[in-house]
């Protein structure tokens, strides 16, 4: 901007710029934090919900933009990657759609969870220089046992396979429901991003995963609603009580923050101890 060249708005056009997948729960919650020191690309299928996050943000002062992507069709999320290399350079990528057990049958919660955004990770690693840090939310949901043998992890280790889905229902000794869809395709997602670590670094990158508990969401709400057996994973847990989408935030701040930059294809719990309530030999 030259001397001359005043500016209105919240545009922020010197800030680096973070991409937050989701206007949802979460992914409102780490653009709000994200977006303190960062330009936000904001990114949903839904037109609406992607309209008012947008105007929420832009209100309260972010410089915030919106992108629709539908992140199980190939075609939209390379549109997204060329979106993203206009607005760039990406200093942040936070991938937090997801799909949970009771919103969908296991095919489609695989296609959003695991497929999607191994597509979405495809699509914007080209997009990642020095100091990048990518971000993918998966759940606690991804550690619980039952261990899949290693003929699934090794299906879950190529989600673009073209018959992917039809591998892994072969795979599984038996039918798949939406609850074990949900718990593989985030055990998957872990697995991605450790082995997507040398491949960021080659960039100068850094990518790791978050793994939240149950969490204090629309999407939590959503679940408990459904599920009896939340309120008995409460009592046991050491912290007895849910997650907030602040502390979530504070998690995905810390690890796309420069202060982690040694930390890579790792996968951070974030579950007020949920896993710790599980005996010591259970591995996840
Ligand atoms: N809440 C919890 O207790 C909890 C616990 C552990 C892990 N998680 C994980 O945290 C993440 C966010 O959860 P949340 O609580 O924030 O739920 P949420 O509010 O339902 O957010 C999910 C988001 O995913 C988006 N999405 C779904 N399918 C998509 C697609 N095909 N393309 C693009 N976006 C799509 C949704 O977009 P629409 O606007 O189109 O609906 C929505 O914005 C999920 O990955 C979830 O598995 C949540």
């Amino acid at each position: 901007m030259s001397e001359k060249e005043t500016r209105t708005g919240s545009a922020r056009p010197e800030l680096p710029l973070a991409v937050v997948v989701s206007a949802g729960g979460i992914g409102s919650a780490l653009a709000r934090r994200l977006g303190q020191r960062n330009r936000l690309l904001v990114v949903d299928k839904d037109a609406r919900a992607l309209e008012q996050a947008v105007g929420s943000l832009a209100a309260d002062g972010y410089d915030a933009t919106g992108a629709l992507c539908d992140i199980t069709d190939p075609a939209s999320v390379a549109a997204l990657g060329k979106t993203v290399g206009a607005a760039g350079p990406m200093r942040i990528l936070a991938h937090v759609a997801g799909l949970s057990p009771n919103m969908a049958d296991w095919r489609s919660i695989m296609t959003v969870n695991l497929v999607g955004a191994a597509r979405v990770a495809e699509a914007l690693v080209e997009r990642a220089g020095e100091g990048t840090a990518a971000l993918f939310v998966s759940s606690l949901a991804g550690h619980v046992p039952p261990e899949p043998s290693a003929q699934v992890l090794a299906v879950l280790d190529a989600p673009l396979a073209p018959d992917f889905l039809d591998r892994l229902a072969a795979a599984e000794p038996s039918e798949v429901t939406s609850h074990r869809a949900y718990s593989l395709s985030k055990r998957g997602l872990n697995r991605m991003c450790r082995a997507k670590a040398a491949q960021w670094a080659e960039r100068g990158g850094r990518i790791n995963s978050l793994s939240p508990g149950p969490i204090a969401s629309p999407m939590g709400a959503f679940e408990n609603a459904r599920s009896p057996i939340k309120a008995e994973m409460l009592k046991k847990m050491p912290l007895r009580r849910e997650g907030t989408m602040l502390e979530v935030a504070d998690a995905a701040e810390f690890l796309t923050s420069d202060r982690a930059s040694y930390i890579t294809g790792i996968d951070l719990l974030i579950d007020g101890g949920s896993m710790a309530s599980w005996p010591a030999d259970v591995s996840g």
